[in-house]
């Protein structure tokens, strides 16, 4: 039977995706709230290997639409980061995320709201996770939005090495 709503999952992303990667860091509505510059491929490369990102604790994904790659995201161990991130974070349960829909003309169809969902759902596989965070742009308000539906709760205004951030969080369901 053909089913109307389409089937949003995750898989690992590979460095063969880092092309693509690339194409759509570069996109206008990806660079205004991912980092604010347009990378260029081998910064991409450098920074998203996922051996690389192993290194740092942290998993890319790309999120699959009905089998079709349209988004990207990652987890990471927020404890450890480095580079002024979460310093006051003591918990190594603690994991954090970030995603984006490739496609602009996918947004604010409920598809992001899914992703997080599959991604949370994810992370919690690991029974070692207490809980996951985010950090999106006080002035992102569909992120911010995306983040509620999909079960966070905003905690407090932070300042990251990125700018101003909503520090939003989601705790391990109870069994
Ligand atoms: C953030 C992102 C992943 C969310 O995915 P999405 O599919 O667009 O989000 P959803 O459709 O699931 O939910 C968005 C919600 O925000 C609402 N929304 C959209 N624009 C809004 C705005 N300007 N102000 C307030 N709410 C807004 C939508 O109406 C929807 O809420 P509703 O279902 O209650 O009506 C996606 O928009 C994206 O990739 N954006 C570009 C890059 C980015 O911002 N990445 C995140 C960095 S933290």
């Amino acid at each position: 039977m053909r089913t109307l709503t389409p089937h949003v999952e995750l898989r690992l992303m590979t460095a063969d995706d880092l092309p693509m990667l690339h194409e759509w860091l570069n996109r206008p509505h990806i660079v205004a709230w991912w980092q604010n510059e347009r990378p260029t491929f081998e910064e991409v490369r450098v920074k998203y290997l996922p051996r690389v990102m192993a290194a740092d604790r942290a998993t890319p994904y790309i999120g699959l639409l009905d089998g079709c790659p349209f988004a990207y995201a990652q987890s990471y161990v927020a404890l450890g980061c480095g580079g002024g991130w979460w310093e006051d974070v003591t918990d190594p349960g603690l994991r954090g995320i970030d995603q984006s829909i490739a496609d602009a003309a996918l947004l604010g169809q409920g598809l992001g709201t899914r992703l997080v969902k599959a991604l949370v759902t994810e992370v919690f596989t690991d029974p070692a996770v207490t809980a996951v965070h985010t950090d999106p742009a006080p002035d992102n308000a569909r992120a911010i939005r995306c983040y509620e539906k999909a079960g966070f709760r905003r905690v407090r205004e932070i300042v990251t090495p990125d700018g101003p951030a909503i520090y939003m969080r989601c705790e391990r369901p109870s069994p």
